[in-house]
């Protein structure tokens, strides 16, 4: 079997820890049971460009066990978990392309690998896969990687059809990459229905917020051991994921300052009882930078030029453009790393700027992304959605689908009877006065 991974011999430690995390994820395993018995996905062939962590490699299981042949490559240099990606390998036999660190190279050899398993079926995280796909449909092969690019020149007129012609369709699981989808849609440019897992309420709601909210804090004690109780945090953007940082961090008394563009998140956050200002106000007053915008250059040179000694900058949103680290580096006259997922930058002022995981995603680079409870809702929708696309394949057409209300509900039910919360349900005489307008006195 090809795959390429850090060390095979980390298997049996990846084992345990996927378990325990399936042990908090009991929707997507009650799919993962009801998969085993009806095989929805038989012959399936899936590419997953996924964080590879403990709680992807549960949907991946539960995948395999509905009858797909999955190859799983990573969504981020940084955020691969490799001991998940050897007891995939070893024990689920499912070939995984992903190791901790690789060079963009790597990540574009492994991109290539999931893009030659020739998928019906895309599942991507922040839309790397899909786009390379789009280009090559498109005949905009420049902007391929070049080893996308010369793999794709070497094959033969028969099988770039069936590359591009055998997709049935594609799932997304985050804000960015839906944001990327709905840019081709929009240029016409789109060539397979994609469904936008993100949008669903039992993703973004839960996953954004509560996911991100923790794992961001997570990752930030665990590159610095940073004391938040007093201090200044700066959460640039205010969506569901800045949201929930900003919670957490007021949670662990610190001082929250938000950033916005939006003047109705800015007009939320400063009914939240959030300090809002421009980023150039809040550079000197920050001890902490937080960026969760999805758009690039948040933190640029103005406001690094701006910011205290010792400040630190990091980033949750999907890719590493938040913070201009070229910018950055040119007004460095010393770099070097201090801690795991800590680098120091010694500016020509004197003062030091220390940032978390090269920018990327602190939450996966320095901590284990979000905890399995919430991915749990997220995969739920991924593997619900896989086998929706499958089976109404023929009648999907080239756009961007949300998730249909009642599998979100549905959801949302079983993870409450998973908790063990009951709800009411309404009377008939409520239904009844919710539905007619001659009710109203
Ligand atoms: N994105 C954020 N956290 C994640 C996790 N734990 N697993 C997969 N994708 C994620």
């Amino acid at each position: 079997m090809k795959c390429d991974i850090r060390d095979l011999g980390l298997a049996e430690q990846g084992k345990l820890r996927i378990e325990w995390a399936g042990n908090t994820m009991p929707v997507l395993r009650s799919i993962r049971q009801r998969f085993e018995k009806e095989k929805p996905l038989k012959g399936v062939r899936l590419s997953a460009c996924l964080h590879v962590t403990t709680e992807t490699a549960n949907l991946m299981k539960a995948l395999k066990a509905g009858g797909a042949d999955v190859v799983l490559c990573a969504s981020n240099p940084l955020s691969t978990q490799d001991d998940v990606a050897a007891s995939l390998v070893k024990h689920d036999r499912i070939p995984v392309f992903a190791i901790k660190g690789e060079d963009n190279a790597t990540y574009y050899e492994h991109i290539r690998a999931a893009l030659a398993h020739f998928p019906m079926l895309t599942m991507d995280d922040g839309a790397d896969l899909v786009s390379s796909l789009q280009f090559i449909a498109v005949g905009k092969l420049d902007g391929l990687h070049p080893s996308v690019r010369k793999w794709h020149d070497s094959l033969s007129e028969r099988d770039r059809k069936r590359l591009v012609e055998g997709v049935i369709g594609g799932t997304e699981e985050t804000t960015t990459g839906v944001i990327r989808l709905k840019a081709m849609e929009k240029d016409g440019v789109l060539s397979i229905p994609v469904v936008a897992v993100n949008d669903a309420q039992t993703k973004h709601l839960f996953d954004n917020r509560y996911g991100t909210g923790q794992s961001t804090i997570d990752g930030i004690i665990r590159a610095t051991n940073f004391l938040m109780a007093g201090s200044t945090v700066v959460v640039c953007g205010y969506g569901w994921c800045g949201r929930g940082v900003a919670t957490r961090a007021r949670g662990a008394g610190a001082n929250v300052i938000v950033t916005e563009v939006d003047p109705l998140r800015a007009l939320e956050a400063t009914m939240d009882g959030y300090r809002v200002m421009p980023i150039l106000d809040a550079a000197p007053i920050g001890d902490l930078f937080i960026t969760v915008t999805g758009d690039m250059h948040v933190i640029d040179a103005p406001h690094l030029r701006k910011m205290k000694d010792g400040a630190i900058v990091c980033n949750s949103g999907h890719f590493d453009v938040e913070i201009n680290l070229k910018a950055l580096k040119k007004m460095a006259k010393k770099v070097r790393a201090i801690r795991p997922f800590v680098e120091e930058y010694t500016l020509k002022n004197g003062r030091r700027i220390f940032v978390l995981g090269e920018g990327r995603l602190v939450n996966l680079a320095a901590a284990e992304g979000h905890p399995a409870c919430v991915m749990d809702m997220s995969f739920a929708n991924q593997a619900l959605m896989a086998e929706y696309m499958y089976r109404n394949a023929a009648r999907l057409e080239k756009k961007v689908y949300g998730v249909p209300r009642e599998i979100d509900a549905e959801i949302a039910r079983l993870k409450l009877a998973s908790m063990g919360v009951a709800i009411d349900t309404l009377t008939r005489e409520q239904k009844k006065y919710l539905t007619s307008w001659e009710m109203g006195t």
